[in-house]
């Protein structure tokens, strides 16, 4: 199997000629990377490592030392997605040319495809700026989670007129800057409707509704890694029980010396 393509990717608008909704699931590691790749058309490094991997509070605290280690460890698993690493926060925002050199290091490192970052029309040159100099991007709108110090938390966006239309007019100006994706984040079903029809390329939504042009979880969220989680999450598994009621066998094991056992054991020859 050879690896897909930005413009491969970019194709799969629904409506198009030969669109196929965009399976999109978050990597943070070799192995995990490895299970997930045939399945999936693009794989994000995302930033919500922090939380899941790190256990920060936020996405704010994320570095781009951690992005780049995990983005190196999930091409060297992958070799069929396209492989998509988050810019941190604090890595893009002064100016195109930090997030050049951000995004450069990045791909560097890392061999990704390309980049994702958060927000709307304020970031529209910077994507610009990437893109003619040969760094694909994704964009990110609606439910930000590097500003939710702004936002005061992650309640779905877009309820008021207003803010539906702000982020309708992100979308398009991250279209127009040559954006190849938008995920769209925790809004209202008719604005991501609003959203897909308004722009290019394809959209990806998270708590977006089915009606995006593709769609991305968290894996550890899907898998049943943490007790709470956002509604827009399906729960395909629950191994957060699987992990634990394992930990607790060994444990017993381990006290009642029945681990290890003979298989288990070198002997003299
Ligand atoms: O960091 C992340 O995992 C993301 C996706 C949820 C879109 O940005
Ligand atoms: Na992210």
């Amino acid at each position: 199997m050879k690896r897909l393509t930005v413009p491969a990717i970019r194709k799969r608008k629904v409506g198009g000629a030969t669109a196929e909704p965009i399976v999109m699931l978050t990597a943070y590691t070799a192995r995990q990377a490895q299970l997930l790749d045939a399945h999936c058309d693009v794989l994000l490094v995302g930033d919500s490592l922090g939380q899941v991997i790190y256990g920060l509070p936020s996405s704010v605290q994320v570095t781009l030392d951690m992005m780049a280690a995990h983005g190196a460890a999930v091409v060297r698993g992958s070799y069929h997605s396209v492989v998509i690493v988050d810019m941190p926060f604090g890595s893009y925002e002064a100016s195109p040319q930090q997030a050049f050199e951000s995004a450069s290091r990045l791909l560097k490192e890392t061999g990704c495809a390309g980049v994702k970052l958060e927000g709307g029309e304020a970031m529209a040159p910077t994507v610009e700026f990437l893109v003619k100099r040969g760094i694909p991007v994704i964009g990110h709108v609606g439910l930000t989670p590097q500003a939710v110090n702004v936002l005061g938390g992650y309640n779905a966006r877009g309820r008021s007129h207003a803010e539906a239309q702000k982020i309708v007019t992100d979308a398009v100006a991250l279209d127009a800057a040559g954006a190849f994706a938008i995920v769209i984040e925790g809004v209202v079903e008719p604005i991501a409707i609003d959203v897909t029809k308004a722009v290019t390329c394809p959209t990806i939504g998270i708590g977006a509704s089915a009606q995006c042009d593709g769609q991305v979880l968290v894996t550890e969220d899907m898998l049943g890694m943490f007790e709470r989680v956002p509604r827009f999450v399906r729960r395909y598994e629950e191994i957060a029980d699987t992990i634990s009621a394992a930990a607790e066998r060994y444990a017993t094991d381990v006290r009642a010396r029945t681990f290890p056992g003979i298989e288990q054991t070198y002997q003299p020859k």
